[in-house]
């Protein structure tokens, strides 16, 4: 292990400018950082001198490893203008702010509650909400911002069967959520769409105690979570389920219009689903970047990370690490994706997996059979790109369909 005075002077800090022209690929200096050294000293915004992990077999041991916190309060944060950020520690119900033992007791009480029945359950709904919304597009075309007409809806209500929104509740539900990620919409205005939505769900909450039906948070009232538990639950699975899996939706749409030999194939043979979803999710991994904090002094390849350091985890190089994906920055549907790391790794791997695999698995092939001559009714450049957001993706994106 190196000097100090050394450390700081190998120091890089965190590449965030993705290519020109190329909106599916990773910052470039992300590449060679992790062919010269794939756990790197990083300096952060506010000066902290910590990691960078980028290679594939580095991320997965340091996510799979619990002497590295995931409590906000302990991170340094390697995004520029976070420096004067004062992190507050998770809300309550956020799994991925906690470390064990809270994370444990809230990880068992929801996992039991994403069973293979409700998931079985969820396919034939998604094909049902699927369809319709095609349909709808259909009606409304030959001209549609997907993200609006089905990326962003086709979720959303699949958020509202898990949680058990009734029928009536929905629009209302549908446009507070909308609010919450609008790119219009201010931080200010996010953060009073979320207090609107606390209310929702402990209206909601209160109904489920009283006629309890087929869903997630029904079967969550009979244990023993409090309502404010169970609300800051329900926001959460809200949040981590609904711009993840919109975004997979839109930006994938996105990339195989791309690369349209892979649209053609995923067209011609649907039973290439499964594989697709997955080496879209390799990808495009929308969720680039996570953050540790280490409790105390570990040994991570031959380098000593000391107590209280932050190291920041690049999924999106971990996912074109060509140690572990051959060719890894080509697109190919063929290929077997498995060992990604896009839902995580380690105690915070993505509860909500298995429901995202069965929309994207469902909407993609639907929405490209539906539609043999979709294309982008704007030149691509002009697609705008969430550079801005923690969840990467698209904000809209125009399409068209029919003759040319
Ligand atoms: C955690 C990605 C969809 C629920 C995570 C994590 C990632 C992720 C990377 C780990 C975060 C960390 O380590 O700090 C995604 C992606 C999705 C998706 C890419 C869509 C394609 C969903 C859905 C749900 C969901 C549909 C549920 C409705 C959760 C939960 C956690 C989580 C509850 C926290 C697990 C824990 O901390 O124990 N997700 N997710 N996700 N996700 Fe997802």
């Amino acid at each position: 292990t190196n000097s100090p005075e050394q450390a700081a002077q190998e120091a890089v800090v965190l590449p965030i400018q993705r290519p020109e022209g190329c909106p599916f690929d990773p910052p470039a200096e992300l590449a060679e950082l992790r062919e010269r050294q794939p756990l790197t000293r990083l300096r952060y915004p506010d000066g902290h001198l910590g990691w960078l992990a980028t290679g594939h077999s580095t991320v997965r041991a340091i996510a799979a490893d619990t002497r590295f916190s995931s409590r906000y309060e302990l991170m340094h944060y390697p995004f520029p203008g976070t420096e004067d950020l004062e992190i507050p520690p998770a809300t309550v119900g956020d799994l991925t702010g906690m470390d064990q033992p809270e994370h444990t007791r809230y990880r068992r009480l929801l996992a039991g509650k994403f069973t293979v029945r409700r998931m079985r359950a969820l396919t034939a709904r998604v094909e049902q909400i699927t369809a319709e919304h095609l349909d709808a597009m259909e009606r409304q075309g030959p001209t549609v911002d997907l993200v609006r007409a089905f990326a962003h809806p086709v979720p959303a209500l699949m958020i509202c069967e898990l949680l058990g929104v009734p029928e009536v509740r929905r629009a209302d539900f549908m446009e507070r959520a909308a609010a919450i990620s609008a790119p219009e919409s201010t931080l200010d205005e996010q953060i009073a769409a979320l207090a609107g939505l606390g209310d929702f769900f402990r209206d909601l909450i209160s109904d489920k105690r009283a006629h309890p039906t087929d869903d997630v948070l029904s079967d969550l009232t009979t244990s023993e979570l409090t309502d404010e538990e169970l609300a800051g639950i329900a926001g959460f699975l809200l949040a981590a389920g609904l711009d993840t899996t919109a975004n997979m939706i839109g930006l994938g749409t996105f990339a195989l219009l791309s690369h349209p030999e892979q649209a053609a194939a995923l067209r011609a043979d649907p039973g290439l689903a499964d594989q697709a979803v997955e080496e879209l999710l390799r990808y495009l991994t929308i969720t680039p970047t996570g953050v540790r904090a280490a409790l105390e002094d570990v040994e991570v390849d031959g380098q000593l990370i000391r107590i209280g350091e932050s190291v920041t985890i690049s999924i999106q190089a971990a996912n074109r690490d060509p140690a572990r994906f051959d060719d890894p920055d080509t697109l190919d549907i063929h290929r077997k994706a498995t060992g990604h790391l896009a839902f995580g790794h380690g105690i915070h791997q993505c509860l909500g997996q298995q429901l995202a695999r069965v929309e994207m698995r469902v909407a993609l092939p639907a929405l490209f059979t539906r539609f043999p001559t979709l294309r982008l009714a704007v030149p691509p450049e002009e697609v705008p790109l969430r550079t801005d957001m923690n969840i990467y993706g698209v904000h809209r994106l125009p399409v068209t369909w029919g003759e040319e």
